[in-house]
């Protein structure tokens, strides 16, 4: 077994952010192997198991990957207003060109991380794809676990938790995932990749508290509307 600190796993947790500024340092294999073995410890429904996880390696893929990845970011971040996040601003997912004063969305720390990865996603020694089989085209409840990525993205916050133990940074990203990914990854008809996640040591930033809206404004008592914050 690899070497590695004990944590304990509510400090995980509360420790894993989306570490985005992540080197080239090679990982070991006999880590990236306890990473995908806690990965697949993750549910699906009915325990189906319908996934297969993609290790990419290969310096071109790594390539094609991040140029795809770029122009997601591109296409989505693209127009954000850097100065005005610089003055606190946020930008939010489902306008993306629009800056907002809110405690959601990505501020400006988060929009430069999001940036560096779009610049050197193929410097990372490692990136893994995680693959729903049988969804496209498949029944109702499998295209459902597709949609909500429900049958997969347990499994890869696993991965996230496990790599956190080994001091790697492991974002869970979309971007980039599509039929050219699909293809090049030589998938079988009715699989798709769901994620591209980066596996690599940080070079910068720490693994900190992710920071969320405070527990009393997103929990109900009962019915929706009764929080802890003015809710009745
Ligand atoms: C379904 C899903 C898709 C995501 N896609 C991307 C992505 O394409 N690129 C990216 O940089 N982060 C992506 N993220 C990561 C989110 O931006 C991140 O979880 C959020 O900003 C909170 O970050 P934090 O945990 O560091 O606070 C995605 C997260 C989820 C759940």
């Amino acid at each position: 077994m690899p070497e590695r600190e004990p944590l304990d796993v509510l400090e995980a947790i509360h420790s894993t952010p989306a570490r985005r500024y992540l080197g080239s340092e090679p990982i070991p294999d006999a880590v990236l192997r306890e990473l995908l073995d806690a990965a697949i410890r993750g549910p699906t429904g009915g325990n189906s198991q319908i996934w297969g996880w993609v290790i990419v390696r290969d310096a071109d893929r790594k390539a094609r990957i991040a140029e795809w990845w770029k122009a997601a970011f591109d296409a989505t971040y693209g127009r954000a207003d850097a100065a005005r996040l610089e003055r606190g601003g946020r930008v939010r997912l489902g306008a993306f060109d629009e800056v907002v004063e809110a405690d959601t969305g990505l501020d400006a720390a988060g929009l430069r991380s999001v940036a560096y990865l779009a610049e050197h996603l193929a410097e990372v020694p490692v990136i893994v794809a995680p693959v729903l089989t049988g969804v496209l085209g498949g029944n109702e409840s499998t295209r459902l676990g597709l949609l909500y990525g429900g049958f997969i993205f347990g499994a890869v916050q696993n991965l996230a938790l496990a790599a956190r133990a080994h001091g790697i940074g492991a974002p869970l990203t979309t971007f980039g995932t599509g039929p050219e990914l699909d293809r090049m990854l030589e998938l079988p008809e009715g699989a798709t990749a769901c994620a591209i996640v980066p596996l690599g040591y940080p070079v910068r930033g720490r693994f900190s508290q992710p920071k969320r809206m405070p527990l009393e404004r997103v929990v109900h008592e009962e019915r929706w509307g009764a929080t802890g914050e003015g809710g009745d």
